[in-house]
C-alpha cells in the first residue's frame, strides 16, 4: 500500500490554490495578457554578451544595477526601488512584511484573483470592498477602507479585468485616507494612454503608506523571465529589503536583462502605442459582432457576451453562460481567451490584445461562430 499521509498543514487543507491560465501550445494564445511583441533587442544582446562565469557567484543583494537604472527612470532614489521575482513576488512580500497573521487585508473585487488567495495563504482575513456595477469605488469606500481595519489594502489600477483608469488623484485620496499600506499594482500602467498624464510614482514623497507595483512581464514582453519591482519611500522598504525578501530574490541574470530592457523604454514604447490601436480596433470588431466592451487602459479588453449568444453558439454544451459556451467554442478553434466563473465576471470573456493578425482571427472566428442561425 502506497503511504498517503498528508503534510500539508491544516490551514493549508481548504484553501484553493491560485488557478493560472492556460498556456496552450499554439493556437492564437489571447488569455493570459501577455505583450504579442518580441522584447527590446537589447535583451538578446544583454544574454549573448552576459559572462557565464558571474554565475559562480551569487548576484547583488538587491538586484543592482536594475534598481539603479530604475530609481534613474522613475526619478527616485535606488532605496525607493526593491526588486522581485515578477510582481507577484511583491504581492507576498507585502503581507510578510506589512501583516501578522489574522489581521485584515482588503481588496475591490473583481480584481486580480490571486491576491484573496495570497491572503488566505499567509493566515490573513480577506475584506472585500467590492466596486460598484460601473467599476467604480463606491461612496464612502475610503472610510469604509479605513474602518475595515486592515493592515495592506491591494489596488490594480488601471484595473484588471475591466481595464479602467482610476486618475491620479482619486489615488491618492485612497491613501491619505487610510491607515494602513496601499499597495497600487500598475502591473498594465505602460498600456495607458500618455494623454492622461497618469504618473502615480512622485505621490510616494507625499503618501509614505503607498507602495506601487511594477512588472517586466507586460510591458517588455518578459513575462517568462519574471521580474518585477516596487516603488515606495524608503522606510516602508527598508524592512522588506533587510529582511522579508530572500537574500537573493533577484537572479543575476534576470537582473542585467531587467536593465536592458527599461533603458529600451522608448522602443517598448512604440509597442504600447501599437497595442493601443490594435485595442481600439479590436473593440470596434467586437462591438460589431454585439459583443460591448468597457473602455480599456491595458492590454486587455472586458467584453459582454449577451445571453442570447447562446442560441447563436453552435458549441453550447449546457455549461450555463453564454460566454463560457463561447469561450470553450474558441478554445476548441484553438483561440484561447478567458473566462472567469465569478460574480459579475461570468458573462464576460477577458480577451488580450493580439498582433493584428491575432486580432483578425479572433474576430473572424467569432463571426463565424456567432453568425445568425440560417432560417428554416
Ligand atoms: C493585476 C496583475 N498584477 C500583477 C501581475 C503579476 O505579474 P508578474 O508576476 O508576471 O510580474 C499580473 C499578471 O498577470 C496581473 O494581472
Amino acid at each position: 500500500m502506497p503511504d498517503t499521509r498528508s503534510f500539508e498543514r491544516p490551514g493549508l487543507r481548504d484553501i484553493a490554490g491560485y488557478v493560472p491560465g492556460e498556456q496552450p501550445a499554439g493556437g492564437v494564445k489571447l488569455n493570459t495578457n501577455e505583450n504579442p511583441y518580441p522584447p527590446p533587442p537589447a535583451v538578446a544582446e544583454t544574454l549573448a554578451r552576459f559572462p557565464v562565469e558571474r554565475l559562480r557567484r551569487y548576484p547583488p543583494a538587491a538586484g543592482d544595477p536594475f534598481r539603479t537604472a530604475a530609481a534613474h527612470l522613475h526619478g527616485v532614489d535606488p532605496n525607493e526601488i526593491v526588486a522581485t521575482n515578477g510582481g507577484d513576488e511583491l504581492l507576498r512580500l507585502a503581507l510578510a512584511t506589512y501583516v501578522d497573521p489574522g489581521e485584515a487585508v482588503a481588496i475591490a473585487p473583481p480584481t486580480y484573483s490571486l491576491y484573496k488567495v495570497l491572503i488566505r495563504l499567509h493566515g490573513a482575513r480577506p475584506v472585500e470592498l467590492p466596486l460598484t456595477e460601473g467599476w467604480e469605488t463606491p461612496d464612502g469606500f475610503v472610510d469604509a477602507l479605513d474602518r475595515s481595519g486592515a493592515r495592506l489594502a491591494f489596488f490594480v489600477n488601471p484595473h484588471a479585468p475591466s481595464g479602467r483608469l482610476f486618475e491620479r488623484g482619486a489615488v491618492e485620496a485612497i491613501a491619505a485616507g487610510f491607515d494602513g499600506v496601499l499597495l497600487v499594482d500598475e502591473a498594465y500602467v505602460d498600456f495607458v494612454d500618455p494623454a492622461h498624464g497618469y504618473d502615480l510614482v512622485p505621490a510616494i514623497r507625499e503618501h509614505p503608506n503607498l507602495l506601487v507595483l511594477r512588472t517586466l512581464s507586460k510591458g517588455y514582453s518578459l513575462a517568462g523571465l519574471r521580474f518585477g519591482y516596487g516603488i515606495g519611500s524608503a522606510p516602508l522598504l527598508e524592512p522588506m529589503q533587510t529582511k522579508t525578501k530572500d537574500s537573493y530574490n533577484v537572479d543575476a541574470l534576470a537582473a542585467e536583462i531587467a536593465r536592458a530592457a527599461i533603458e529600451s523604454r522608448t522602443w517598448a514604447a512604440d509597442n504600447w502605442a501599437t497595442v493601443r490601436t490594435e485595442r481600439e480596433r479590436l473593440r470596434a470588431g467586437l462591438a460589431r459582432l454585439g459583443l460591448p466592451t468597457l473602455p480599456s487602459e491595458t492590454n486587455f479588453v472586458l467584453a459582454t457576451v449577451p445571453p442570447d449568444a447562446l442560441a447563436r453558439c453552435p458549441d453550447d454544451r449546457g455549461v450555463g453562460t453564454a460566454a463560457n459556451a463561447l469561450y470553450l467554442a474558441l478554445k476548441a478553434r484553438d483561440v484561447h481567451v478567458r473566462w472567469f466563473g465569478e460574480t459579475r465576471l461570468a458573462d464576460r470573456l477577458r480577451i488580450t490584445v493580439g498582433t493584428p493578425e491575432e486580432n483578425d482571427r479572433l474576430l473572424a472566428v467569432l463571426a463565424d461562430l456567432l453568425s445568425p442561425a440560417p432560417a428554416h
